[in-house]
C-alpha cells in the first residue's frame, strides 16, 4: 500500500478498484480509482476520501506516511459516495479540526450523513487557507457535476485537485498520465466526459474561462478518478475546451437495433448513401454496443441517424433505453434522421423523431419506414436518406445554415 509522491510532501493515498464494471449505467470496463491526497504541513490535510469498502486501503497508505490522527483538515471537494462513503469512519478515527467544504457541500453532507456536530468549515469561492508553508484556495464548480462540487488549488505546488473533472475510470498501477497508454487514456477521458459531463457543457465552458481568467499556473491536475496529469495537463484542458463546444467531427453515426435484419438492411443502405457523399460513418448496432461506449461517438459525431423497428406500438427496449440515456446527457448541435421497419402499426420512426426534436437535433429527413422486409426500391430510398444527411453535413462544413424538414 505505497503512497505516491506528487511533489514534496504531497501524496496520492487513494484506492484502486479493479473490479467495478458499472457506474449508474456507465460501463467501467477498465475499473476505476478513488483518489485521495495527503498534504504534510503544519496543518496536515487530507483531500477527499474513498468509496465504502476501501477505507483500509486509504488508511494504510496514510499510515505509511503519518499517523492518521495527525490529520487536521479534511477537504470534501465532492459529496458523492464514491468519494465520501468512508467519511463517517474517517472522521471518527481522525477527529479533524476542520471538515472543509462548499456551502452546497455542507448541505449535501448533512443530507447524506445527518451529522450536525462535525467541525464544518464552509469556504467561500476564492478563499485562501494557510496550512503552514503551503496554501490552499477553493474554486466553486457548482453542478460540475453536483451542486456541492469544488476544486481545491495548492498554490505553492501549482496543483489543482479537480474532484470529478478531468478524470477517467481507469484502474492502473501507474498514477501519472505519462506512464499509461495514451490512446487508452484519451479514450477513457472522452468516455468519462461523454457520460458524465456532456449535459453540463455550457458550465464547463464557463469554468474553463473562469480558470483562465484567474491565471492560476497549473503544473498538475489531480482528479478524483484515474491518473494525475503531470506531464501534460494542457492536453486534458484542451480536450475539455473542444468537447464543451460540441464542434462535431463531420462524421455520421447510424445507431440502430433490428429484429429480423430489415432495419439492419436499411442501415447499410443509408451508410452507402453517406459514403456516396464522401462522409465517414460508423454503424452501431445496440445489440453489441453498450450505450456508454456509444455516447463516446455521439459526443464527437455531427449527425445521428437512428434506426429501430416497431414493437408493441413503440420502440425496441434497447433503443428506448438508449434514447432515455442520450436525452439525459443532452448532446447538442447534431443533424438527425430516423428509419425503421414495421409490421402493422409503425410508430417507432415518429417516436425517434420526437426524441431528437426534443434534443434540438436538426432533422433533415422526415423519416423512413418500411413494412416487413425492404425491397430494392425501399433500399434506394434509404440511400437517398444517406444522401440527404451527407449533403447536410457538407453544407454544415461550408458554414451554410441547415434547414430542418420537420
Ligand atoms: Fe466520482 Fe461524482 O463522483
Amino acid at each position: 500500500m505505497n503512497p505516491i509522491e506528487l511533489s514534496k510532501n504531497v501524496y496520492w493515498v487513494g484506492a484502486i478498484d479493479w473490479m467495478t464494471r458499472d457506474f449508474h449505467g456507465y460501463s467501467t470496463d477498465r475499473g476505476t480509482t478513488y483518489n485521495a491526497y495527503l498534504i504534510i504541513d503544519e496543518k496536515v490535510t487530507l483531500i477527499d476520501t474513498v468509496k465504502e469498502g476501501y477505507r483500509r486501503e486509504l488508511m494504510n497508505r496514510i499510515r505509511n506516511i503519518i499517523d492518521p490522527k495527525k490529520i487536521d483538515y479534511l477537504v470534501v471537494n465532492h459529496v458523492e459516495m464514491d468519494h465520501s462513503g468512508v467519511l463517517p469512519d474517517v472522521i471518527r478515527e481522525v477527529e479533524p479540526e476542520k471538515v472543509i467544504c462548499s456551502k452546497m457541500g455542507h448541505k449535501a453532507l448533512m443530507k447524506h450523513f445527518h451529522e450536525a456536530d462535525w467541525p464544518y468549515h464552509v469556504v467561500t469561492p476564492g478563499e485562501e487557507m494557510s496550512l503552514g508553508e503551503k496554501t490552499l484556495s477553493f474554486v466553486e464548480t457548482r453542478m460540475l457535476h453536483w451542486p456541492d462540487s469544488m476544486f481545491t488549488y495548492l498554490k505553492e505546488d501549482q496543483i489543482l485537485f479537480s474532484s470529478d473533472a478531468f478524470g477517467e475510470h481507469l484502474a492502473s498501477s501507474e498514477r501519472f498520465d505519462d506512464e499509461v497508454n495514451q490512446d487508452v487514456l484519451m479514450y477513457e477521458a472522452t468516455k468519462y466526459y461523454a457520460n458524465i459531463l456532456t449535459l453540463y457543457s455550457p458550465l464547463v465552458k464557463k469554468l474553463i474561462k473562469q480558470v483562465q481568467d484567474m491565471h492560476l499556473p497549473i503544473k498538475m491536475i489531480a482528479p478524483d478518478h484515474g491518473v494525475i496529469w503531470r506531464k501534460n495537463p494542457g492536453k486534458i484542458l484542451e480536450a475539455y475546451s473542444r468537447w464543451c463546444v460540441n464542434e462535431g467531427n463531420g462524421k455520421a453515426l447510424v445507431i440502430y437495433d433490428s429484429m429480423w435484419h430489415s432495419t439492419e438492411m436499411m442501415a447499410k443502405s443509408i451508410a452507402a448513401g453517406l459514403l456516396d457523399k464522401g462522409i465517414n460513418y460508423k454503424l452501431v448496432n445496440l445489440q453489441v454496443n453498450h450505450r456508454s461506449n456509444v455516447m463516446c461517438d455521439v459526443l464527437e459525431a455531427s449527425a445521428i441517424i437512428l434506426g429501430c423497428p416497431t414493437l408493441n406500438n413503440g420502440m425496441l427496449p434497447r433503443m428506448a433505453g438508449f434514447l432515455m440515456y442520450m436525452r439525459g446527457l443532452r448532446p447538442t448541435n447534431k443533424i438527425g434522421a430516423a428509419f425503421g421497419s414495421f409490421g402493422w402499426s409503425g410508430e417507432a420512426v415518429k417516436l425517434m423523431n420526437t426524441a431528437m426534436k426534443e434534443m434540438n437535433f436538426t432533422l433533415v429527413h422526415k423519416g423512413l419506414k418500411v413494412q416487413y422486409v425492404p425491397e430494392h426500391g425501399h433500399l434506394e430510398e434509404c440511400v437517398e436518406l444517406g444522401h440527404a444527411v451527407g449533403q447536410a453535413l457538407l453544407d454544415m462544413k461550408e458554414g451554410k445554415d441547415i434547414e430542418a424538414v420537420i
